[in-house]
């Protein structure tokens, strides 16, 4: 049976099951493992790639809570649940944070409420990110998220995914005008580097293609593009840069393929 009764199908390829299968995960099905094979062959370091992603979101959260006080995070597009989860990280420094785990494919829905099942301070919720209301107004977000205190607000690896007649700008603004001063909004996103290198710049234009085919989605954005979606937020240091260029830590482990400059992250906070 191609669809499940939970709405899962494994006929078809999806975002969040490949990205698991890049991961080392156990949630994908022999279509993902395809488009994945598909990736590996035009970019041998995905795994690297999505390795410093979850490095990134890892790091960003630890300086969130540690340092920056906030104890309340809307993750839309979480996907999967992998290590280092935000609600894990955010929760080793102070167990009461909350987080509202978002994202449109029924497979996180149900990995994520297995794993939530006994905690009360965290949750996932099937809702999509063009429709910025049904993930405001939805109970369980309302019931978390005290949106008169800072929030952290992270949109890692989902921009890319909306395309652009969708206008990811536009939602990327919706989500912003809700947040309380002092909130942080994280961003991970493909980049088309450009002349700045041409080599990755080819390689971003071949990538989404195949995502395109594949997947449906895949955009590999400009800087300048990427940046837009801070809007008038001020972006910290060290900027929008390559992820493990993210405040690195001093021994961390730096690869180098041909996605090191495709594939970036910044942090923003509202004044
Ligand atoms: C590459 S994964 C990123 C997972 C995690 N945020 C990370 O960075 O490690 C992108 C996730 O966004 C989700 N996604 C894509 N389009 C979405 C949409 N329109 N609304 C909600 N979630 C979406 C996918 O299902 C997938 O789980």
């Amino acid at each position: 049976m191609a669809e499940e009764s939970n709405g899962i199908d494994t006929t078809r390829p999806s975002v969040s099951r490949v990205y698991d299968f890049l991961l080392g995960g156990k949630d994908n099905f022999a279509i993902d493992r395809q488009v994945a094979q598909m990736v590996l062959k035009i970019a041998p370091d995905a795994p690297d790639a999505a390795f410093a992603n979850r490095g990134f979101l890892r790091r960003v959260i630890h300086h969130l809570t540690a340092e920056a006080g906030v104890r309340q995070f809307l993750d839309i597009g979480s996907g999967l649940p992998t290590q280092g989860n935000v609600h894990e990280v955010a929760q080793a420094v102070d167990p009461e944070a909350r987080v509202v785990y978002v994202d449109h494919d029924p497979i996180v829905l149900a990995h994520g409420r297995a794993l939530l099942a006994t905690n009360d301070t965290t949750t996932v919720i099937e809702a999509d990110i063009r429709d910025p209301r049904s993930i405001l107004d939805h109970p369980d977000t309302k019931r978390l998220i005290d949106f008169s205190r800072p929030v952290g607000l992270l949109l890692f690896s989902i921009l890319h995914h909306i395309n652009d007649d969708e206008d990811p700008e536009g939602l990327a603004a919706q989500f912003r005008d809700v947040l309380a001063p002092g909130s942080f909004m994280a961003i991970s996103h493909f980049q088309n580097p450009g002349d700045a290198h041409p080599e990755a710049a080819a390689h971003a234009a071949n990538a989404e293609i195949l995502f395109n085919e594949n997947l449906g989605t895949g955009r590999w954005r400009t800087k300048e593009e990427i940046l837009a979606y801070f809007g008038d937020m001020e972006v910290l240091e060290p900027g929008l840069v390559p992820l493990a260029e993210w405040r690195a830590e001093p021994d961390a482990y730096i690869f180098s393929g041909i996605t090191y400059h495709t594939y970036v992250g910044g942090l923003a906070r509202k004044a």
